[in-house]
């Protein structure tokens, strides 16, 4: 090894070395061409090698040549570095923009049930009047469900309710929230306000005005001297906090087997307002909810002395009231999930 030859193979190293950097395609072949070239275990190292072999006198010229090489190779890959690093940030940003100017996605708020919503609204308008809930439970016995509300077996009356019966000894799907009624004068003394919302079964074909389920809510007062007009006053008011201060109302005789006197609580029609629609049976009225004075002997199995407390309960269907404020003619819809319907209430 001369000096001619070294010095030809370092510069012959940093033309290729110099070229490499011009035209690496990206960074990590840039990191990759430093350690190759600039290395410990690197070309250049290799080439220095041969330098034992020279005179005393050649070394100081090839090592001053050595430095040229290195910062030369050092120079053109710090150039490459800031051009492929700029260009390969710029692509990061690029790919990883984001429009700020997009619209956002509607977030669609959940509403509650309009089943919900009426029965709600139902308890809040008798809470006024310091009535307070009370929840029975859905699967019911006959006792609680019938023989205590006056309506012993094989009675007639039992048609009125068309019952899902349970293969558990005499217990069934409630039928109507009155067995809640029983079930509130057993745990409570008088003066009872109570309100029971709740869910209802019967042996239904379902039609746009009958469902296996639905829901009501029953009422319940006993007081020493509950008569007959503080119904009639209450009911009154509950209606025109429901369908408007303006809303005619009237009492009509009926009969249910818990109560004596029995009497349909109607309003006057809320689609022709007394005109006589197909809506009301060109009636001119809509019966809103069953009522009455709570007959003794109901009284009795709750444990409580008819001569000393009188009251009056009433019961009505929640999808019923919520057809009417809101003009909903098929029934099925609340048991649907189209959100349109549902979160259409509010
Ligand atoms: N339980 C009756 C039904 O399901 C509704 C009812 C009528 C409840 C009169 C009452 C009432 O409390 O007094 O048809």
């Amino acid at each position: 090894m001369d000096l001619a030859q070294l010095t030809s193979d370092l510069q012959a190293l940093r033309g290729r070395a110099v070229d490499a950097a011009a035209t690496a395609a990206d960074t990590a072949a840039l990191e990759e061409l430093d350690i190759s070239v600039l290395g410990k275990k690197g070309e250049l190292t290799a080439v220095l090698r041969g330098i034992g072999a020279l005179p005393a006198e050649d070394r100081p010229k090839v090592g001053a040549i050595a430095n040229d090489v290195r910062m030369a190779v050092e120079a053109a890959l710090a150039a490459s570095r800031t051009r492929l690093g700029g260009a390969e940030m710029a692509a990061r940003l690029a790919a990883e923009a984001v429009d700020v100017t997009t619209p956002g996605r509607p977030v669609r708020r959940g509403s509650l049930h309009p089943i919900v919503e009426t029965a709600r609204e139902i308890a809040r308008v008798f809470a006024q009047f310091g009535f307070q809930v009370y929840e029975g439970p859905e699967i019911e016995d006959d006792v609680t469900n019938f023989q205590m509300l006056n309506i012993p077996p094989d009675h007639p009356a039992r048609d009125l309710w068309d019952t899902l019966y349970l293969d558990l000894d005499g217990r069934l799907l409630r039928t109507h929230t009155s067995p809640g009624q029983i079930r509130v004068m057993h745990k409570e003394q008088p003066p009872i306000r109570a309100l029971l919302p709740g869910r209802c079964f019967r042996y239904e074909a379902v039609d746009a005005s009958h469902a296996s389920e639905f829901f009501q809510v029953e009422g319940l007062m006993i007081d020493e001297g509950t008569s007959m007009a503080d119904l009639k006053g209450l009911l009154d008011q509950f209606a025109h906090a429901m369908f408007g201060e303006g809303r005619a109302t009237r009492f009509r005789p009926g009969y249910y087997p818990f109560t004596e006197p029995s009497v349909a609580f109607d309003i006057l029609c809320v689609i022709c307002n007394g005109e006589k629609c197909p809506a009301c049976s060109r009636t001119g009225w809509m019966t809103i909810l069953g009522a009455g004075m709570v007959h003794p002997v109901v009284l009795r199995y709750g444990g409580i002395d008819p001569e000393r407390y009188q009251g009056f309960a009433f019961g009505m269907g929640v999808e019923r009231i919520a057809n009417l404020r809101h003009h909903v003619i098929d029934l099925r819809a609340y048991m649907e999930d189209d959100l349109r319907f549902l979160g259409g209430f509010r």
